[in-house]
């Protein structure tokens, strides 16, 4: 059946929301990911490590990244949310889903989609710390510029990013656009926040 190509949805805007401009291609990502599992292979060789992995943001980044670790690695996942503005961070995280494995003894790799604030991470990695592991180190595919974290506990990070709210390769805008296979910028159809929601709601990372 012949289709009329102009006729097909733009699968680049969702709602009110439009992801077109890239600022990291799938090519790019592709390299970078690879290179910090070559950096983390070799800085662990003869251990193994456990990599934790916070949902949903992480999950594509993770996977891509455990495969480009050649040593015997394990996986754990957490879900957090946090209370606030849906696209702000508040620092005050609630636990969806807690991890199956024990830490005590284990290198950890704490695996995050993207550093804002980095109150989030100052909760987790405070939250980790308590269970006792061997080591723990921070994995971000994006670091904000104007992040607030100490440099020193960001061990690993694909990318410095500006403000703007991104979506893809994980991240998401209410839900959306995870599935893109780069990072993109996401526009918004309105002066609104990306989310459009107002006031405090609770959203998952
Ligand atoms: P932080 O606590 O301010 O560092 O926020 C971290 C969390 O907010 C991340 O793990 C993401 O889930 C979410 N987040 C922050 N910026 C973005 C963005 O630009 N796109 C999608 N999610 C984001
Ligand atoms: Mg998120």
């Amino acid at each position: 059946m012949a289709s009329d190509p102009s006729a097909a949805p733009d699968p680049l805007t969702v709602g009110r929301y439009t992801a077109s401009s890239v600022l990291v291609s799938a090519v790019d990502l592709q390299a970078r990911v690879r290179a910090l599992g070559e950096e983390i292979t070799a800085d662990y060789v003869g251990r193994e490590p456990l990599l934790v992995g916070v949902l949903k943001g992480a999950f594509m980044f993770m996977s891509d990244l455990a495969r480009a670790i050649d040593l015997p690695v394990e996986f754990d996942f957490m879900a957090v949310s946090s209370y606030g503005h849906s696209t702000r961070s508040s620092g005050v995280v609630r636990i969806v889903k807690d991890l199956d494995l024990d830490l005590a003894g284990r290198d950890v790799i704490l695996v995050e989609d993207i550093i804002d604030s980095g109150l989030t991470l100052n909760y987790l990695r405070r939250n980790l710390l308590a269970r006792n592991p061997a080591s723990l180190e921070v994995c971000a595919l994006l670091v904000r510029e104007n992040h607030k974290v100490d440099d020193s506990i960001l061990r690993y990070e694909g990318y410095r990013v500006p403000s703007d709210f991104l979506v893809g390769y994980g991240l998401d805008v209410d839900e959306k656009f995870r599935n893109l296979p780069d990072v993109r910028i996401v526009k918004v159809a309105s002066d609104e926040e990306p989310d459009g929601s107002e006031g405090e709601v609770e959203s998952a990372a």
